[in-house]
């Protein structure tokens, strides 16, 4: 039989690239990857499956031993699917200041939620202190239940998923066509990944890293506003796996910025998506707008999640 899909881990890759021609109607055409439409709600779905594919290929992961990681709820959305299709428990610990509906939505996904308290933000903007304290809780987990640690921002599985899959899916749909890739950082891997691959095939394609304003550490600026709406990027630190020889340029947005375009994402596009999202799409039209990139340019962006749990 045909177009059947054996299980869940099919629906992760292979996304369709939108163009967003009513928020951005020309000259130039920005494209979004609609990660949101893979089974985690996002993209941290890829960086899951890699990891888990990785660690059990190299028998660091045994069949039915424990997964734990930290996330501040799209990574473990991604790992619960995975996990869940192939039979590994999964317990993620998140910071009491990610939005209620996220604890809500991993449990709906079969993980172990443990909530870890606030130690600088407030409820809705997590920082980076926060985001420690609830790598410190996961690795405590790891040590007590013999769990697989995922550890995302040093793991390298993170970058090769993209390097391996969303890079060559962007570069297939749009080739020598492609002027330039803008994403925004969390642990990196998606900038990393689909960077080194799109400057592999094309050292002239622009990539644009973005980050909040007020937290933009990668453009080396004073952090002045560690709070911000674009969760699940703009931590405070340069990641681990960072690699400033793929940075052409690097854009700030402002919170106001960003819930703006996710309004019109949703009004003019359709789409409800997140707020890092939003900062992607605004990202590639500034770049855009600046005339750097000539005239008619085309620029691929990432569509990171559904808006749904926000
Ligand atoms: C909503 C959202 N956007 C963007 C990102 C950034 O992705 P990366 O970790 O690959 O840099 C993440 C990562 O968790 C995320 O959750």
């Amino acid at each position: 039989m045909n177009g059947i899909t054996p299980n869940a881990l099919g629906l992760i890759g292979e996304t369709p690239l939108l163009a967003l021609s009513r928020i951005h109607q020309g000259p130039g055409t920005i494209l979004g990857k609609a990660e949101f439409v893979q089974p985690g709600g996002s993209v941290k779905d890829r960086a899951a499956l890699r990891v888990i594919e990785d660690a059990r290929g190299s028998g660091r992961l045994a069949p039915g031993q424990p997964v734990v990681e930290m996330t501040s709820g799209n990574m473990g959305a991604g790992l619960a699917v995975v996990c869940n299709v192939l039979d590994h428990p999964c317990i993620v610990t998140m910071s009491e200041g990610n939005s209620p509906a996220r604890a809500r939505m991993l449990e709906a996904l079969g993980a172990e939620v443990v909530l870890v308290p606030q130690v600088e933000g407030t409820p809705g903007c997590v920082c980076g202190a926060d985001i420690r304290a609830a790598t410190e809780r996961a690795i405590e987990i790891a040590h007590e239940r013999q769990a697989f640690y995922v550890d995302q921002f040093n793991n390298p599985s993170c970058v090769r998923a993209h390097q391996m899959g969303t890079g060559p899916e962007i570069w297939a749909a749009t080739g020598d066509g492609l002027d330039a890739f803008v994403a925004a950082v969390g642990t990196g891997g998606t900038f990393v990944g689909v960077s080194r691959f799109l400057k592999e095939k094309n050292p002239a394609v622009h990539c644009a890293a973005v980050e909040p304003q007020g937290a933009e550490v990668l453009a080396g600026k004073e952090v002045d506003k560690p709070c911000h709406l674009l969760q699940g990027t703009g931590y405070g630190i340069v990641p681990p796996q960072w690699d400033p020889g793929l940075v052409d340029s690097l854009l700030g947005v402002s919170d106001e910025e960003a819930a703006r375009f996710r309004r019109s994402l949703a009004d003019e596009e359709g789409l409800h998506v997140g707020f890092s999202s939003a900062a992607n799409v605004c990202a590639a039209v500034k770049l855009v707008e600046s005339g750097c990139l000539g005239l008619a340019p085309t620029v691929v962006t990432v569509l990171c999640d559904t808006g749904l749990k926000y």
